[in-house]
């Protein structure tokens, strides 16, 4: 598997031919200009104003595809990303953010959680929100997270967050929050909002300014919120000083938005999902759905047009994706084919880590264990964090 921690028994199959995908193909979006403070995270990162060295400092190695492309020294990039348990895991979450965030391991500092209090914007089953909080602890395991070297936890587990979402909230300019798309799509449907929904952004600015972070890999649909970070954290560090660190988004962009059944966004909402440990037939069957044009067998088609060529070449190497694109180009192939060449890829990539997932997910003390640990390590560092942002504003 490209760029994943190297996988242990049992963890991902690594691909014979990995098609080139480098870390340096992540995009970084532009934000507002950087401030002084900025400069001299590129250079201290951590603590920055305070120098003093991070209890969570675990040294990242250097890998020649890992090159510090922006300025930062390898152990000072300190990547973090959540996802929320509401719901199956999907291709999108996979290609889109899962996989990616899992690559960087080899090259940041990586913090991963579940964001279980953002899920209470909308989930109000507490056995399904417990349920789906463990499904992803056995998905990141799945997946090859490092526990030991890096740090995986529940939302939750670090109660500091909300006290910083709070601080944030008071510096936050109510006509930033009204922009926000989540907020604005629920208003223009006409759906019922509540104050969670609409202070969503400033929760997901204290997730990720709590932990220092330099990096956060997400899916596009993530920018703006990622934008919204940003100023909060300058207004913050303009009105009391240099103290929060600024992240960059980082958005992988042959995957910034993985297209679902019906060529749309791939998302829960719109039901056209293809789950990412679902069962093998079942999920075979949901391939076959894949919408395409109506071409008959023998017409030439164009692969750049198809949804299922979308999703192949992400789990294809490059010499099996230029095959199938002359046979697209030449006629004769039936989409049919094409999508059982999809399931196959998708098998080869994602079967072992299925059964792994499948494995864990019995294994309840296990992942509690894991959660566990992440939560300790996690704490650590949000409340050093969260004590430099009180002292800023006079509590304490
Ligand atoms: P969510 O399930 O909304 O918590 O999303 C978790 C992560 O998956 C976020 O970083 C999203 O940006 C990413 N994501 C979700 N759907 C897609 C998609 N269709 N394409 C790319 N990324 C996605
Ligand atoms: N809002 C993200 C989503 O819906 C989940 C999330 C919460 C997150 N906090 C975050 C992502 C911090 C990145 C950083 O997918």
């Amino acid at each position: 598997m490209r760029g994943f921690p190297a996988p242990g028994p049992g963890l991902l199959p690594s691909r014979s031919s990995p098609s080139p995908r480098p870390v340096t193909g992540l995009l970084v979006l532009p934000g507002p200009p950087p401030l002084a403070y900025a400069e001299s995270l590129n250079r201290f990162f951590i603590h920055p104003f305070t120098r003093a060295a991070s209890p969570m400092t675990t040294p990242v190695e250097s890998t020649p595809a890992a090159e510090p492309s922006k300025g930062y020294p390898a152990q000072a990039r300190r990547t973090l990303s959540g996802i929320k348990p509401s719901g199956t895991p999907h291709l999108g979450n996979y290609l889109g953010f899962l996989r990616p965030a899992l690559e960087m391991q080899a090259t940041h500092q990586s913090f991963y959680f579940i964001a279980d209090y953002h899920a209470l914007t909308s989930v109000r089953d507490a056995p399904a929100l417990r349920e789906s909080t463990l499904d992803l602890a056995a998905v990141f395991h799945a997946l090859g997270m490092d526990f030991d070297r890096h740090t995986f936890f529940r939302q939750s587990d670090v109660p500091e967050v909300t006290e910083l979402a709070w601080i944030l909230s008071c510096i936050t300019p109510l006509g930033l929050l009204h922009q926000a798309h989540a907020y604005k799509d629920k208003t223009a449907k006409g759906e019922e909002i509540n104050h969670g929904l609409f202070a969503y952004p400033v929760l997901m600015a204290a997730d990720i300014l709590i932990y220092d972070s330099t990096h956060v890999p997400v899916g596009k649909d993530q920018k703006q919120h990622l934008e919204i970070t940003r100023d909060i954290a300058q207004r913050f560090n303009f009105l009391y000083g240099d103290t929060l660190v600024i992240p960059e988004p980082t958005i992988a962009e042959d995957v910034a938005t993985v297209p679902g059944l019906d060529g749309r966004k791939m998302s829960k909402s719109y039901g056209n999902v293809i789950p990412l440990f679902g069962d093998p037939k079942q999920t075979r069957k949901t391939v076959m759905k894949i919408v395409t044009d109506s071409k008959g067998v023998e017409e030439p088609k164009d692969p750049d047009a198809c949804n299922v060529f979308a999703l192949y070449k992400h789990f294809a190497r490059p010499e099996e994706q230029a095959h199938w694109a002359g046979r697209y180009k030449a006629g004769g192939m039936g989409y049919g084919e094409i999508k059982q060449a999809l399931f196959d890829a998708m098998e080869r990539e994602l079967a072992a880590p299925r059964e792994r997932y499948q494995a864990a997910r019995q294994n309840t003390p296990l992942l509690e264990g894991i959660l566990e640990k992440g939560a300790e390590k996690a704490r650590k560092v949000a409340r050093e964090v969260l004590g430099r942002v009180k002292q800023k504003v006079g509590l304490g």
